[in-house]
């Protein structure tokens, strides 16, 4: 395919709602030695990208949005012709945002082999969820067999990989949800699953362990169930806070944790658990080694056009989706 002089991708000018996205056209930027370019079939949606359009987490503008993508290499840097050829399939998350876009040079450095027994999709769509998973579970904080664990949003994007994950590593999984449907979604991976808009979390997740409470939550949720998750938790447990889908965790004294048992508090990022090239191959491998082997059934189950980024960002905000989305370019 020839290579295009310009690429269609979405931009923000301000920060704000989702009416700030704009489907623009811009001109691709030179493959420099230490880039590749790629056609990109598929972009994933995840709840970092609303927080850089909001200016939760505040970007120089304007700016593209987006952090992860999948797709074909079209053309390779002279130093990295030994590592990847046109033709390869690969992805990448994180860099600076601008993954929703239908070609993209990327540092290759960033860029990740696609095993062929890995869609497009399932590829844009989980690797930023499947790595971020990885490390959670094996790394920060890990899951051995016997355990219980309390992973909270088990019907969305992360949670649903992180309770089958931490399932084949043998855990028992309590997951909460807010909904029935997304109960039923999630009795398919947990053990447990919570309601919590409509039971008290804490309660449960003690009824469950004969009130011992768990060893370890993993808590993307933030604000809404910080305090909860601290109650559930066993003497020494760690309560790893990795998101903030209702609102950044408030300010805290650390004397609760002395309160609570004796506890441990970690903010982790991807980013952290990635810095070398061989962690960030590693990290990726070890996931689609997962998906391929069928410990983790990595589901896409929203997809829209580049043009309607605006909508999936209603859908992720408004707690309308489960598993993960793409956006197809
Ligand atoms: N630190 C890291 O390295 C890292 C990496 C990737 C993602 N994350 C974080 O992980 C979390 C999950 O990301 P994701 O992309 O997979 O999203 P997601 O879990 O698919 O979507 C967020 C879910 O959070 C729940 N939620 C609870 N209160 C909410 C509220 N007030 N507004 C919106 N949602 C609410 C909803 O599930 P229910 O309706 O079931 O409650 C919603 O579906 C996010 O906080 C994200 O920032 C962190």
């Amino acid at each position: 395919m020839p290579t295009p002089q310009q690429t269609s991708l979405i931009r923000i000018h301000q920060h704000g709602d989702s009416s700030v996205l704009c489907l623009e056209t811009e001109s691709l930027p030179e493959v420099g030695p230490d880039d590749v370019l790629i056609r990109q079939t598929a972009a994933g949606v995840n709840f970092i990208d609303t927080y850089h359009r909001s200016g939760l987490y505040p970007l120089p503008l304007p700016s593209g949005l987006g952090v992860e993508a999948a797709g074909v290499i079209e053309a390779v840097g002279a130093n990295h012709v030994r590592e990847f050829k046109p033709g390869d399939r690969v992805a990448y998350t994180g860099g600076t945002p601008g993954a929703y876009a239908a070609w993209r040079v990327m540092p290759a450095a960033k860029v990740v082999p696609v095993p062929a027994t890995i869609s497009d999709e399932v590829a844009a769509g989980t690797l930023l969820r499947g790595m971020t998973a990885q490390y959670l579970l094996k790394r920060t904080f890990p899951v051995k067999a016997g355990m219980t664990v309390l992973i909270h949003a088990a019907a969305g994007g992360v949670g649903q990989i992180a309770c089958q994950w931490a399932r084949a590593l043998g855990a028992k999984v309590i997951g909460t949800v807010g909904g029935p449907e997304k109960a039923a979604q999630a009795a398919r991976w947990c053990d447990l699953v919570v309601d919590y808009a409509a039971d008290d979390f804490v309660t449960k997740v003690r009824d469950f362990t004969h009130g011992a409470g768990v060893p370890v939550v993993y808590d993307g949720v933030g604000a809404a169930t910080f305090e909860g998750s601290l109650d559930c938790l066993s003497p020494r447990g760690m309560l790893v806070s990795f998101g903030n889908s209702s609102g950044p965790v408030p300010p805290f004294a650390p004397g609760i944790l002395a309160q609570k048992g004796s506890l441990f508090f970690t903010r982790p990022t991807l980013g952290h658990y990635t810095l070398t090239r061989q962690e960030l191959i590693d990290t990726a491998e070890d996931y689609f080694t997962a998906v391929s082997r069928g410990n983790v059934h990595a589901e896409v189950r929203q997809r829209y056009p580049l043009a309607e980024a605006a909508q999936a960002h209603r859908d992720l905000e408004a707690r309308r989706t489960t598993g993960s989305t793409i956006l197809i370019p």
